[in-house]
């Protein structure tokens, strides 16, 4: 398989980082195609930990090229930011690649992020206030801000005076304070100028890879369920983290992609409010929010916690065309007391099978669920699937058996070396 994707088939931090960073050891290019500085992907070895946002997880290895495709939102103040840190730990030897038409995350964006939030009240995303929806806003606006424009002195300008003319207002609207031309201008075409040497076309770079068969490696962010056209909208990130955006989002065509790896936790979870149907609270999320360090990476929120949702799992395999799982955190199901599968929901009385499109529906779903055997083995040493406790064979079989889809690797513990593959 040359040209594998990494996708997210939850809500958000599956362990998508750690599976990047697992696979692109025999990679020779690692993608982000869509997001921001919103995700948190966490990356362990040889006992270190690292967390990134915006750089794509081939950073540690200097022969992978790490791309910032053209579907990403750019903050390159945060950038540089991560850069600095991953500097200050001693990674300095890498190859990373910016395209000149991803979407630059400008100030007015984080701030109207915020005014946004506060506007809706009770109603709030809970976003990462990062200013993600407004930057894609901006873009699908026409009036948004490429990296390649902070590369010329002229049109950079001509682009922030018309952006500002429209940001103004809008900042005005919500009676926060106007952003000047000059201090935003001299600012951005610093970063141009720290970014000149990464930026490139990156849709030319990729199929150029793609010609000489190299081991390409997409990197989603966010989760399927996360997505704005197939997730639960209102409550959804502001691009598309599913399979379907690596061709828009890198410039490769759709039929270069030969397989996708849906990254999926032996339980749920979600960060930021929005339905979720099979949410625990308790004794029980407590101790899986413990056990499996349930803290936003981005914004150390607690996350909710529930039981695993075949049905929205099935519904986001289905639409990124998932061909196989990586079962993640699996060791953090080791000794609870009690374990379910929520196989169906119920809707008005009604069994279904599917993601109801509006908010009001999806909130009335009452999930209907199966009990699964527990086992009291700690497993984060276990190598082998053979080695593994019946009872939690059996929980990995029900899955594949009700999502019809093969489960290719376990993971046991947050390291590179605790993964078991089948
Ligand atoms: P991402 O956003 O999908 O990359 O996921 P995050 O990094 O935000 O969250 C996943 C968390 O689980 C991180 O703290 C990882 O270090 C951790 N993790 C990943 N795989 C495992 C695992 O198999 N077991 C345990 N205990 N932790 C894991
Ligand atoms: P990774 O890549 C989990 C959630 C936010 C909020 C909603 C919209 O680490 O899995 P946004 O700032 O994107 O406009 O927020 O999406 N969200 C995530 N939840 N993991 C993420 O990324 C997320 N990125 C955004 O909490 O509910
Ligand atoms: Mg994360």
């Amino acid at each position: 398989m040359s040209r594998l994707v990494v996708v997210g088939v939850q809500w958000g931090d599956e362990g998508k980082g750690k599976m990047t960073d697992y696979l692109a050891q025999n990679s020779d290019v690692v993608v982000r195609y869509q997001g921001g500085n919103n995700a948190g992907h966490t990356i362990t070895f040889n006992g270190q930990k690292y967390a990134l946002q915006s750089i794509p997880s081939g950073i540690f290895n200097p022969k992978i090229k790490n791309v910032m495709a053209n579907g990403m939102v750019v903050n390159p103040k945060a950038a540089l930011a991560e850069l600095e840190k991953l500097n200050t730990v001693g990674i300095r030897d890498y190859q990373l690649f910016v395209s000149d038409r991803a979407a630059v995350i400008m100030p007015y964006h984080i701030a109207l992020d915020g005014a946004y939030e506060s506007a809706k009240g009770k109603k709030m995303i809970g976003t990462t206030k990062k200013g993600i929806g407004p930057a894609y806003a901006d873009k699908y606006n026409r009036i948004g801000i490429r990296m390649g424009d902070l590369l010329d002195k002229e049109y950079f300008a001509e682009r922030l005076n018309d952006a500002l003319a429209v940001k103004n207002l809008e900042l005005k609207m919500f009676g926060l304070p106007e952003m000047e031309f000059e201090p935003l201008f001299e600012e951005y075409l610093a970063y141009g100028r720290a970014f000149k040497k990464y930026i490139c076309d990156t849709a030319n770079l990729l199929n150029n890879e793609v010609q000489k068969n190299s081991k390409i490696l997409f990197e989603g962010a966010q989760g399927v369920m996360l997505c704005i056209e197939h997730g639960t909208y209102p409550f959804v990130t502001s691009s598309s983290p599913s399979a379907i955006s690596v061709p828009l989002g890198t410039g490769i065509p759709p039929k270069y992609i030969d397989h996708a790896l849906g990254i999926c936790k032996a339980y749920n979870t979600r960060v930021g409010a929005g339905p979720f149907p099979t949410e625990l609270e308790g004794d029980l999320a407590h101790y899986i929010r413990e056990r499996g360090h349930e803290y936003g990476t981005v914004t150390g929120r607690p996350r909710r916690v529930g039981y695993l949702d075949m049905v929205a799992l099935r519904h986001a395999c289905r639409i990124s065309g998932i061909d196989s799982l990586a079962i993640m955190l699996f060791d953090v199901l080791s000794c609870v007391k009690e374990l379910k599968i929520c196989t169906h929901y119920e809707l008005d009385g009604e069994k279904i099978d599917c993601i109801p499109s509006t908010l009001s529906a999806y909130q009335r779903c009452k999930p209907m669920y199966i009990d699964m055997p527990t086992w009291n083995e700690e497993i984060t040493e276990v190598k082998k699937y053979a080695d593994l406790p019946e009872n939690a064979k059996l929980y990995l079989q029900k899955i594949e058996e009700l999502v019809g889809v093969k489960i290719s690797h376990v993971s046991v513990g947050p390291d590179r070396t605790q993964t078991i593959e089948i």
